[in-house]
């Protein structure tokens, strides 16, 4: 918010589209935010200097709404930071939510809640939105770009919980733990050890060496088994495990196939009836990544043939809404075939993690305009302003991403000191931060005025 005394700024923003007004309000930076702030120094330990606390605003003022019951670890990280923070146990209808957003600086919300166009027009201050989950097209992703509001989320913060669940399932597969369990609760007595097996010794050959792969590869390990895996990528290979080159010397040669690669082009249909005609007699499938990647209905043969000892599938083409006796699929009734509902991520701890990492997310990116791992909005990030750099600010500046916008901001800063300067762009948007140093409080009045006078403004933000 421009100051119009003569007292230094703490931290301003103002919000305009490339077109023209779209926020009348500051974003980001609470009315009557304290023109003074009382900042925590650190000095420096062992001539290592530290990183300047930018918190440029009385935080107390920041108004932070939180839907669907986020975990506790987002709602106890957000209050510390001393941001008034609202929590709701569930997702609000449109109406409400209108109500409610107007005069937020951030919301946090998990799969139910719909930010759509007429909802993010009614959002006065909003700069930020975190979900608290791993999708996010329950936000008008661009839209929200186009206001310079950035989207977190937290794609990677179960992969734990999807490595433990296919280790799990190399065991009940190998044992055919789910035939028996079956059995047993229709009063069937069948004790067999035939094709049963320890998974000592056995191959593993995992399909996509990201966040998932690569944990999967060390607990398998760990477990006695001999690890492949294919990736389009060559990764360096955790203990003892081997990349192949093509996906044809995984699958002729391991005894589980587990896949673990995002929905693609190149990955929808990945397996089909040619690729398990190439598994091994008796070998098992395991799918815990999208439905898309396998051809339900050749599985389903493989494994009614016997050609397959059984499969794992957590995710399917098409997944019910919501919870309920909804479920149909061809793989219903097909032998050692464990079924489950998308629950690989589905747990206390990922829900706990993801509180972590999306509130951390959001503090970084309100209190030092930090942008990395946004989803719609260009990723920009700078080294800490130093403790000791007293009369330093930082400059973040969301713009249109049109011709001659840098020279323009390089007029504005050309008799100051530029430490250092950062830019990217995504799409029609782009966003530039800057730390300037040897700056007076009439200074930085003057930068933050003309730069958000400038006709590409879309957000601009100056933080001490
Ligand atoms: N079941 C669940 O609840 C659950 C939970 C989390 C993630 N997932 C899914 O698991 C999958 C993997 O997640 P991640 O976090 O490990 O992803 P990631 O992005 O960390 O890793 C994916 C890996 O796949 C590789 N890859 C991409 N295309 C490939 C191809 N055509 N052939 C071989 N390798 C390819 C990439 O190079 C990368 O190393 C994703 O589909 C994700 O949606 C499912």
């Amino acid at each position: 918010m421009p100051s119009t005394n003569s007292t230094p700024v703490q931290s301003v923003a103002t919000a305009t589209s490339a077109s023209g007004p779209i926020t009348p309000g500051p974003a980001l930076v609470p009315e009557g935010s304290a023109p003074v702030v009382t900042r925590e120094r650190q000095g420096s330990v062992s001539g290592f200097k530290k990183a300047k606390v930018l918190k440029p605003f009385n935080t107390a003022n920041i108004k932070i709404l939180l839907l669907e019951n986020v975990n506790e670890t987002a709602v106890a990280a957000l209050r510390d930071q001393g941001y008034q923070v609202e929590t709701f146990a569930k997702a609000l209808g449109e109406e409400d939510l209108i109500a409610k957003i107007k005069d937020v600086h951030c919301i946090g919300i998990r799969s139910k809640t719909k930010l759509t166009k007429k909802v993010l027009d009614a959002a006065e201050k909003l700069g930020v939105i975190g979900c608290f989950c791993i999708g996010t097209n329950q936000v008008d992703l661009e839209h929200a770009a186009s206001k310079g509001i950035a989207v977190f989320n937290s794609p990677f913060s179960n992969s734990r919980s999807v490595a433990e669940l296919v280790i799990a399932e190399i065991v009940l597969l190998s044992r055919q733990l789910g035939d028996r369990n079956n059995e047993m609760h229709d009063g069937v007595w069948s004790k067999v050890s035939a094709n049963c097996y320890e998974i000592r010794g056995k191959t593993i050959g995992i399909v996509g060496y990201g966040h998932i792969g690569s944990q999967l590869s060390v607990l398998a390990e760990s477990m006695g088994m001999r690890v492949l895996f294919y990736d389009v990528v060559p990764l360096m290979p955790l203990g003892t495990s081997k990349q192949v080159h093509t996906l044809s010397d995984l699958l002729t040669e391991a005894d589980f196939v587990t896949l673990h690669v995002p929905e693609t082009e190149d990955t929808k249909n990945m397996i089909g009836e040619n690729e398990l005609n190439q598994m091994k007699q008796g070998s098992f499938l395991i799918n815990a990544s999208r439905g898309t990647i396998v051809q339900i209905p050749a599985l389903a043969k493989a494994l009614r043939s016997g050609h397959l000892g059984g499969a794992a599938v957590d995710v399917f083409p098409k997944e019910p809404a919501a919870n309920g006796k909804f479920f149909e699929s061809e793989l219903v009734g097909c032998p050692n075939t464990l079924l489950t509902p998308h629950i690989g991520g589905s747990t206390e701890e990922a829900q706990s993690m993801i509180g972590v990492e999306v509130s951390q997310a959001l503090i970084k990116f309100i209190n030092s305009g930090t942008s990395i791992g946004a989803v719609n909005f260009p990723e920009v990030d700078l080294r800490a302003i130093r403790d000791d750099q007293e009369n330093s600010i930082r400059l973040c500046y969301t713009h249109a991403n049109v011709p001659g916008v840098l020279l323009r901001i390089t007029n504005i800063l050309a008799d100051h000191n530029v430490d250092k300067q950062f830019s990217d762009s995504k799409g029609k948007i782009a966003y530039l931060m800057a730390d300037i140093s040897d700056v007076t409080p009439e200074q930085i009045q003057d930068i933050y005025r003309l730069v958000s006078e400038t006709p590409t403004n879309i957000v601009t933000r100056v933080l001490y």
